[in-house]
C-alpha cells in the first residue's frame, strides 16, 4: 500500500488546469457502447476508475486505443452481455453496463457494484427504471440480470422516487435505442447528466431536458461514431478550491466552466476567501483566515455532497461555529471527521448535522482516507496543518484525481507519494 507524506503550513500559489470530470467520463465510456462503431473521446482523466472501465469494456470485446487523454473505443465486436465481475465490483460506476447492454443488445447480467462505502447506496431507482422499460430482472446479491419481458423492451414514463445521479444516467443510456419515447421525471440535474445527454446527441441521439427535472429520450434506431470532449470536474475544481481557503494563496483554477462552481466559489467567499472568475477560470486568493459558515448540501445545483468534505476542513480552521447538514449520504461524516479530530479538529456530530467549531490551527498527524473525498480532505488538512501528516489507503484518493501529486506540488505544495 502507498501513503502521501504532505509537509504542511505552506500557502499555495501558481496555476492548476483542472482535468475532465470523473462522473461525466464513468457514464459516457459505458454509453460509448451503444455505438455499434467507433467513438473518439476527448479530455478522459487517467484515473484508475477510467482504467478499471477501459478493461471492463475491453473483456466484452470492445477495442481500446488510447493517446494521452483521447480514447477510441470501437464496439462493433463485442462479443459479450456479461462483464467480468471482479473488474465490476472494483468501482461503482461499472453498473453503467446495465443500462448500456441492456440498451444495445437487450440483455445484460452485471455483478453488483463496489466502490466507495461511505453509505448504503441501494440500486432500486435503476432496477425500477429497466423494469418500467419493459425488462425482466432478476436481482440476487451477486448480480443483477436483465432480458427482454414479455411485451418486449420500449420506452415509458417513469417518476423517480428520489433524485438519483446513477439511476437518471441508467435509464438514459437504456432508454436511447429503444422504441418510443422515454419522459424520466425528478431526474438529477448534475453537470455530468447534461455532459452525458449532449454526448449521446452528438451519436444521434434524441434527448431532451436533460439539465431539467424531466429529461425526455426519444429512441433512434442506431448511433453513429463520432468525437466528444469531455467537461472539467467540478469536484476536482472545488477540491484545489478549497486547498488555498484552508492552506491560504494565490491560486488560477484553470479549465473549468464557473456556471458548475456557483454554489462552491460562493460558499468560498462567504468564509473569507477572495474568488474572480473568468471565462473558462477561477482565481482564488486567501489568505488563510476564514470565518464561519453555514451550508447544507443539496442535488446540482445545490452545494454538492461531493464536496462536504472538503468545505468541513475549511470550516475547522474558521473562526466561529460553522454548521454542516447532509441531506444525500446522512453517514458521509464518518469518513473523515474522527480523523480530522486526530489533527485538532472540533467536530461534533448530530445526526445529519455537523457543528465545527474553528480551531487556530490544525497539527499533522497519521490518518486513513475511506472514500475518495474524505481522502482529498485529509491531504487538504495536512497541507493546512502544522507539521507532517501521512494519509493512508489513498488508492481512494487515486480513483478521482488525476495527477495529483504533480498538481498540487506546482502549486508549491509539500506533498511526495511513499510507498509502505
Ligand atoms: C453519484 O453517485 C456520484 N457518483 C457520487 O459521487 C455523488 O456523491 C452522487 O452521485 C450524488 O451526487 C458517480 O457519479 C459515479 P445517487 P450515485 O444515485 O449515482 C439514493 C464521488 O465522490 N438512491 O445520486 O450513486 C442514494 O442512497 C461520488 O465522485 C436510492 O435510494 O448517487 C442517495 O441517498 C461519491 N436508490 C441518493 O439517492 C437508488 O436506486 C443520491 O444517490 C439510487 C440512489
Amino acid at each position: 500500500m502507498a501513503r502521501y507524506e504532505v509537509i504542511g503550513g505552506k500557502p499555495l500559489n501558481g496555476a492548476v488546469t483542472i482535468s475532465g470530470a470523473k462522473n461525466a467520463v464513468v457514464a459516457i465510456l459505458p454509453a460509448a457502447i451503444l455505438v455499434n462503431g467507433v467513438c473518439r473521446i476527448e479530455n478522459v482523466p487517467d484515473i484508475s476508475d477510467v482504467r478499471i472501465l477501459l478493461s471492463i469494456l475491453e473483456g466484452i470485446g470492445a477495442k481500446i486505443t488510447r493517446e494521452d487523454g483521447t480514447v477510441e473505443i470501437d464496439s462493433t465486436d463485442i462479443h459479450s452481455t456479461c462483464p467480468e465481475p471482479e473488474l465490476v465490483k472494483k468501482m461503482r460506476a461499472s453498473y453503467y453496463l446495465m443500462g448500456a447492454l441492456l440498451g444495445r443488445f437487450g440483455k445484460a447480467h452485471v455483478a453488483l457494484p463496489g466502490g466507495c462505502n461511505f453509505a448504503s447506496r441501494p440500486i432500486d431507482q435503476h432496477i425500477k427504471g429497466f423494469a418500467a422499460l419493459g425488462a425482466d430482472v432478476e436481482e440476487t446479491e451477486e448480480y443483477v440480470a436483465l432480458q427482454p419481458g414479455a411485451n418486449g423492451l420500449q420506452g415509458n414514463r417513469i417518476s423517480l422516487d428520489v433524485v438519483s445521479v446513477g439511476a437518471t444516467v441508467n435509464i438514459m443510456i437504456a432508454a436511447v435505442l429503444l422504441p418510443g419515447q422515454t419522459i424520466i421525471e425528478n431526474a438529477a440535474k448534475e453537470p455530468h447528466i447534461v455532459d452525458l445527454a449532449n454526448f449521446l446527441n452528438t451519436m444521434g441521439a434524441q434527448i431532451s431536458g436533460a439539465g431539467t427535472d424531466t429529461v425526455k429520450i426519444r429512441g433512434v434506431e442506431a448511433l453513429q461514431g463520432g468525437t466528444y470532449a469531455i467537461i472539467p470536474d467540478q469536484i476536482e475544481a472545488g477540491t484545489y478550491l478549497a486547498a488555498v481557503a484552508a492552506a491560504g494563496g494565490n491560486v488560477l483554477v484553470k479549465n473549468v466552466i464557473p456556471k458548475h462552481m456557483e454554489c462552491i466559489t460562493s460558499k468560498l467567499a462567504e468564509m473569507g476567501a477572495e474568488i474572480i472568475n473568468y471565462d473558462d477560470a477561477i482565481r482564488i486568493r486567501c489568505d488563510g483566515k476564514l470565518h464561519h459558515t453555514t451550508v447544507k448540501t443539496r442535488p446540482y445545483p445545490g452545494f454538492p455532497t461531493d464536496m462536504q468534505a472538503q468545505i468541513c476542513v475549511c470550516m475547522t480552521l474558521a473562526s466561529g461555529v460553522s454548521r454542516l447538514t447532509e441531506s444525500v449520504y446522512e453517514t458521509r461524516f464518518f469518513g473523515y471527521c474522527s480523523e480530522l479530530e486526530s489533527m485538532g479538529a472540533d467536530i461534533q456530530i448530530n445526526g445529519k448535522t455537523a457543528i465545527v467549531t474553528g480551531a487556530d490551527r490544525l497539527y499533522g498527524s497519521t490518518v486513513t482516507a475511506k472514500d475518495l473525498r474524505a481522502g482529498a480532505a485529509l491531504i487538504i488538512a495536512g497541507l493546512a496543518a502544522e507539521g507532517t501528516t501521512y494519509v493512508k489507503n489513498i488508492h481512494y484518493v487515486e480513483r478521482g484525481y488525476e495527477r495529483l501529486i504533480e498538481k498540487f506540488t506546482g502549486l508549491g505544495a509539500q506533498i511526495r507519494r511513499i510507498e509502505d
